[in-house]
């Protein structure tokens, strides 16, 4: 596995690879590997014919009183865990590079940013879809591949990439998830071990959505009704938003209709977890 930091570095990669007609996946991380970002590498590396990642632990989608100083940071064990899953090029650039002295160009998608997450993380995807134009216009990959797990994030740069004409297909690969159904994702390292098995509680809340649905329940109202009722269950657990939404416009739904999504974040003391599944009618 090649590791590579600086931007003209990877542009020149970029432009030999495209000179041997190579095609490239790309997986954006920011590091602290789980399996789920494994399973994104092993998509990855069934569209192309070399799977570039990234580790860049990006500023800009972190609000002032977030978690960016104390983001888990692990670069070894992300340099061994994606040299064993087979990337092929790990691209590790510094804040400084991605964002030269005096940066101030920034990508906005406006509808899909409006509700969600965006509620209690405004400037949240600013950054998000800032990043991943950047690292896009860097990479030029065929393919990049993102987890379902960030949903939100996933709609969010399949409008961008077709807005900016990126030509590039966005895969969106399902939830990776712990034996208890616990979605993977970095931020499970900061649960302790009460909190982490409370937090078992919002895969289960989002389960019994969905077994509602399946038996013919079509009003959103009921199936948040019934989630709800799951998470109170645990008084830890504080709840953001759960909400029925449009799996494409992310739009409030009166009726699910057409495929749709259900959505939460919750709180769990200082650490803030979200999750979702489908609702295919
Ligand atoms: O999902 C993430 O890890 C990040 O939001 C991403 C896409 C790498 C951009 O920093």
């Amino acid at each position: 596995m090649e590791i590579i930091s600086s931007v003209r570095h990877m542009q020149e990669k970029v432009l030999e690879l495209k000179r041997q007609g190579k095609r490239i996946a790309f997986v954006p991380t920011m590091g602290a590997l789980h399996e789920g970002h494994l399973r994104l590498v092993d998509v990855a590396k069934s569209k192309a014919d070399l799977t570039v990642m990234s580790l860049f632990v990006n500023p800009t989608q972190f609000g002032p009183r977030e978690d960016f100083a104390k983001y888990p940071r692990d670069p070894e064990t992300d340099r061994k865990l994606a040299e064993s899953r087979g990337v092929d090029i790990l691209f590790t650039p510094e804040a400084g590079e991605i964002y030269p002295p005096g940066h101030q160009t920034f990508v906005v998608v406006t509808e899909l940013t409006r509700g969600l997450c965006s509620a209690s993380r405004p400037g949240h995807f600013r950054g998000v879809a800032t990043v991943v134009a950047a690292l896009f216009l860097i990479v030029q990959p065929d393919a990049a591949v993102f987890g379902e797990k960030d949903y939100q994030q996933l709609q969010i740069i399949s409008r961008m990439a077709v807005d900016l004409h990126f030509p590039i297909e966005i895969v969106g690969v399902p939830t990776v998830r712990e034996a208890d159904g616990l979605a993977m994702s970095s931020r499970n390292r900061y649960l302790s071990p009460e909190d982490r098995k409370d937090a078992a509680f919002l895969h289960r809340a989002l389960l019994r959505a969905q077994e509602i649905f399946q038996k013919g329940e079509r009003k959103p109202a009921v199936l948040q009704a019934e989630a709800e009722k799951i998470l109170r269950e645990k008084p830890n657990l504080r709840l953001e938003y759960l909400e029925i939404v449009d799996a494409q416009s992310l739009q409030a739904l009166e009726r699910i209709e057409r495929p749709a999504r259900a959505m939460l974040a919750v709180h769990l003391h200082e650490t803030r977890l979200i999750d979702n599944v489908p609702l295919i009618p």
